[in-house]
């Protein structure tokens, strides 16, 4: 019998610090990475800029089996493509979040994304990234962390990283937006996001980087066995 390729989740809310503390993981343990988020706002993108009347699931569906997305990791952070065109900064438009998260409500478009997001799991092992990835995706990894942060403490992160991006936009304008799509995600059918019920929490607002990932590094020792004299990169 083949030993299985280990998978560790992250899910939770927007701007609560999954992605950075996914990377810094997938980077420390030498595993690939999903952020399966992406697959959601770059099908977005691709119906935005066809000019798709929401709802439109026949289409949408047959988007999201023809997109070629693909991932380059660098110095820590991830650069998205679809195609040979980088559309990392496109993706974190607002307008694009907002438009993934109607269109991930569509129980067929969830089904149309479910395989390719499953065939991020090889060895050495996997990150997961996103909001049904403990509940849905990967229901059975050993490990499930659940992020949450206020909502003041989220609307400052996203708004410094829209900064770092070159996007501009108020405040209230980002925190009305993250609350719409909480409701959203939250409430919908098809793979709301939610804890899995063996989920492990982590509030983040108070925490730092390094606390975030010290906190999960702990975890993921004990629970995949990884030395405890291995380089964590902790503090740096
Ligand atoms: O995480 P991110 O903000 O990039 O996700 C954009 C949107 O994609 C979310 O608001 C959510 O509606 C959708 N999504 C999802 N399931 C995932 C990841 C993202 O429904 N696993």
């Amino acid at each position: 019998m083949t030993a299985e390729v280990p998978v560790l989740t992250l899910d939770g809310a927007g701007a609560t610090g999954k992605g950075t503390l996914g990377l810094r993981l997938a980077d420390w343990l030498g595993w690939h990475f999903l952020d399966s988020g992406a697959f959601y706002r770059a099908l977005a993108l691709c119906a935005l800029e066809a000019g798709l009347k929401p709802g439109d699931e026949r289409r949408l569906v047959s988007l999201a089996e023809s997109m070629e997305l693909s991932f380059k990791t660098r110095d820590g952070s991830a650069r998205v493509f679809l195609g040979t065109r980088e559309v990392t900064a496109k993706l974190r438009r607002e307008e694009v979040g907002r438009a993934a998260s109607i269109n991930a409500a569509q129980p067929t478009v969830r089904a149309a994304l479910l395989e390719t997001q499953r065939t991020f799991l090889r060895p050495p092992g996997l990150v997961a990234d996103g909001r049904d990835m403990g509940t849905v995706v990967f229901p059975r990894a050993p490990l499930k962390f659940y992020l949450t942060a206020s909502q003041e403490q989220r609307t400052l992160r996203r708004h410094h990283q829209l900064k770092e991006m070159g996007l501009d936009a108020s405040m209230a304008h980002i925190g009305s937006a993250l609350s719409e799509r909480d409701q959203r995600d939250g409430t919908r059918t098809a793979a709301p996001m939610r804890p899995a019920p063996d989920a492990i929490f982590i509030n983040t607002t108070e925490l730092g980087r390094d606390e975030v990932f010290a906190c999960a590094e702990r975890w993921v020792r004990r629970r995949f066995q990884v030395p405890a004299t291995e380089e964590s990169g902790a503090g740096t």
